[in-house]
């Protein structure tokens, strides 16, 4: 149906995509996989016209096709639903979604047929979306089913996803899943990017692999597996599996008790006890929003508790500050990297000295900080952490997602921290990262250091955490073995089913 040939594509002097051809069959769910920069977003974008290749032809049943702008995508059936959403928040769904597709003003009558038709279109789906209600009053899953009708009202034919499942809880992705196969079962053919591979591997027909620019291979789910799409990503073997030996926990290092925090939406975290020794790593699994962040946000010092006591190593530290604690050995890798992880506009060195910026050895007498000091710190995150390209110069913003996030972590480990706090260390991070930190994390807690670690993937904090608290609603409901429970287990927990 759809077919990518010879594509190139520069920016400056940066070759995003190099010669790349795919091929989509029609009525299909076609995977684009391959790690942070390789390319995926990309020469998608130019199939939707977003971009134009600088070489290449594209074809559409055959036919070669001009698609200059998304407009001429969209007339021939193509849309796409991008990593980050395009809606505005203070008009309704059916808004939103007629906005741009109308030619002219439109009346309230256009609206009327609009809610109608969108009403029909999210019933046949089972999408569950009212078209009168506000953008802002929808979760981000809702939001992007919104980013779907927009889509299939415009007629799509062929929908392009880019890594739609990454703001997705675990229980949305089957949801959203089952929506993407009803869309085959009606016709539609639906290309989704992703580097997880266990999405792949359920919801995929054919895979595309990109590696650097290049498609470096195309085939069959069926035909593959975990394994050796992992090899095809990362151009090597991978180690899928966390390995580590039993924890051996020593003493007390955090202990929380009856701790209160009130969110935006009122108490977020409910009377929640529990301790973190040295050497062990104490996972919380949850759907998210059900208090994780508050909770971080408090021990971190982010935020004020309201009420109970959090202890570390024996002193209260209940309402210390975010600098005393860091002080005190408590490292923190925050879920959001953008919003509270990096200055983004600043460059790499200066980054790898936050939170350090004021004392020795990095502040070399009052008011000045020392270069040498910087730049030893900086080129040791960069080599120990594998931060790419290696260069302190940068900016932050220019560093791929997974790369940030070494920084990040680099950062924090160089703290050699008494306690690590570290939510979503893997968000948006390829695989080949995500083998990394996993295996930097174990090591943190084989030095006997004390780790908390939420995560939004049950997987990922089932592989790591050497005991797991599930929390609901701001309250711990429940702590299970995380080498003997099931995901089904945990998952009931979670939702209180
Ligand atoms: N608008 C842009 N300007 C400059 N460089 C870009 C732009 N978009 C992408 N790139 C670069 O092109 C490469 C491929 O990026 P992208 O297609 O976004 O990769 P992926 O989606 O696989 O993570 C990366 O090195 C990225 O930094
Ligand atoms: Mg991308």
């Amino acid at each position: 149906m759809l077919e990518l040939k010879n594509i190139t594509k520069t920016f400056g002097s940066v070759v995003a995509n190099n010669d790349v051809s795919i091929t989509v069959h029609r009525g299909t769910i076609h995977a684009i996989v391959g790690e942070n920069g390789a390319g995926k977003s990309t020469v998608m974008r130019i199939a939707y016209g977003f971009y134009n290749a600088d070489s290449g032809e594209i074809f559409l049943d055959g036919k070669r096709v001009d698609i200059r702008n998304p407009h001429d995508a969209i007339a021939l059936g193509i849309g796409m639903v991008h990593q980050h959403f395009m809606l505005v928040d203070n008009l309704t769904v059916a808004e939103n979604i007629i906005l741009g597709s109308e030619t002219g003003t439109a009346t309230s009558l256009d609206l009327e047929k609009a809610n109608i038709d969108i009403k029909k279109l999210s019933d046949d789906l089972r999408l569950n979306v009212n078209p009168r209600v506000l953008i802002e009053d929808l979760s981000v899953g809702q939001q992007q089913r919104v980013e779907l009708l927009k889509a299939l009202y415009r007629n799509a034919e062929i929908l392009i996803l880019d890594e739609p499942t990454a703001v997705l809880s675990p229980q949305e992705v089957e949801e959203f899943f089952g929506i993407l196969r009803r869309m085959k079962e009606q016709g539609k053919t639906v290309i989704i990017i992703t580097h997880k591979l266990e999405e792949v591997l359920a919801i995929s027909d054919e895979v595309t692999v990109m590696r650097d620019g290049k498609s470096v291979g195309n085939v069959k789910t069926s035909e593959t597996d975990a394994a050796g799409l992992a090899r095809m990503i990362v151009g090597r073997d991978v180690l899928l599996r966390v390995e580590k030996d039993d924890a051996r926990p020593a003493d007390v290092v955090l202990s929380v008790n009856g701790l209160k925090v009130i969110g935006k939406h009122g108490l977020a975290v409910d009377d929640v006890s529990f301790e973190v020794r040295a050497g062990e790593i104490v996972g919380i699994a949850g759907i998210e929003g059900n208090g994780q962040t508050e909770l971080i946000e408090a021990l971190a010092g982010l935020c004020r508790p309201e009420g109970g006591r959090v202890g570390l190593e024996g002193k209260d530290v209940t309402n210390a500050s975010a600098r005393r604690l860091k002080e005190l050995g408590v490292a923190h890798i925050p879920e959001d990297r953008h919003r509270r992880g990096l200055l983004l506009h600043s460059d790499l060195a200066e980054n790898s000295v936050l939170g350090v910026h004021y004392r020795a050895p990095v502040a070399a007498t009052a008011g000045f900080m020392s270069s040498t000091a910087i730049e030893k710190r900086v080129n040791e995150i960069i080599e120990n952490f594998d931060v790419r390209p290696p260069n302190p110069e940068i900016s932050a913003k220019s560093l791929s997602g997974g790369n940030q996030q070494k920084l990040i972590i680099g950062r924090e480990f160089e703290l050699d921290p008494k306690l690590l706090l570290v939510s979503q260390p893997t968000r948006g991070v390829d695989i080949g990262a995500i083998e990394f930190i996993h295996r930097k994390l174990i090591e943190l807690r084989d030095k006997g250091r004390a780790i908390l670690l939420v995560s939004a993937e049950l997987e990922e904090v089932k592989a790591l955490a050497d005991r797991l608290l599930v929390i609901r609603e701001g309250k711990i409901v429940g702590e299970v073995d995380p080498q003997t429970a099931t995901v089904e287990e945990i998952g009931l927990l979670m939702t209180g089913g």
